[in-house]
């Protein structure tokens, strides 16, 4: 399984249920990783995405504590709400099983609960320091490796990359 997050130079993440910023360059590279696949995400990841619905034309796996949330899939896509950590496992293997990727997609919980389930993550590094109440984990610290890196970019005045890096 693969994660894709995008972080500031604090693994800083998210801040009042939202992302730091929007760089379009990012979505539309976050779109091209994700279509067609699966995404793992956590309730409040998804209760934030635009209307509060799933992503168009991805497969979910939604995690949420509480037994009575439900979401409306999008057409032609499954959006399945489950309860526990072995329950997510469970729903991605059967896509796994299809030959579809899954690719755990946040939050903060989430990619934490997942972390040791990952072998590889796609990060875009944005050079910056934004006030942020949610984090990933340090990767660097945790001795991955980066196995590959896009040139710089710059947009709305902040410049990024994107990494992917791996267990190696
Ligand atoms: N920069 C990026 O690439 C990126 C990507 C995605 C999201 N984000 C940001 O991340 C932030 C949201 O992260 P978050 O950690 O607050 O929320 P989250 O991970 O999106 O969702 C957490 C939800 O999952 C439930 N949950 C977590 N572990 C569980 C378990 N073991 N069993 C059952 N339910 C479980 C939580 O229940 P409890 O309430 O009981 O904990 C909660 O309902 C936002 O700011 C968002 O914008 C950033």
């Amino acid at each position: 399984m693969n994660a894709i997050v995008a972080v500031d130079k604090n693994w800083g993440i998210g801040k009042n249920n939202d992302l730091l910023v929007h760089l379009p360059s990012d979505l539309k590279y976050y779109k091209e990783r994700t279509l067609g696949k699966c995404v793992i995400f956590g309730q409040r990841t998804l209760e934030s995405l635009p209307g509060g619905r799933p992503l168009p034309k991805r497969d979910h796996i939604v995690l949420s504590d509480d037994p009575t949330w439900t979401v409306a899939p999008r057409e032609g896509y499954a959006c399945d709400v489950v309860h526990t950590k072995e329950e997510v496992l469970a729903k991605a293997a059967e896509y796994q099983a299809k030959g579809e990727e899954v690719i755990v997609c946040g939050g903060a919980s989430i990619y934490e609960l997942f972390l040791d389930d990952c072998d590889g993550f796609y990060v875009t590094v944005i050079d910056h320091v934004f006030d942020a109440d949610r984090f990933f984990p340090n990767l660097d610290e945790m001795g991955l490796k980066v196995t590959w890196e896009s040139e710089p970019m710059e947009e709305n005045g902040y410049q990024f990359t994107f990494r992917k890096y791996e267990r190696v």
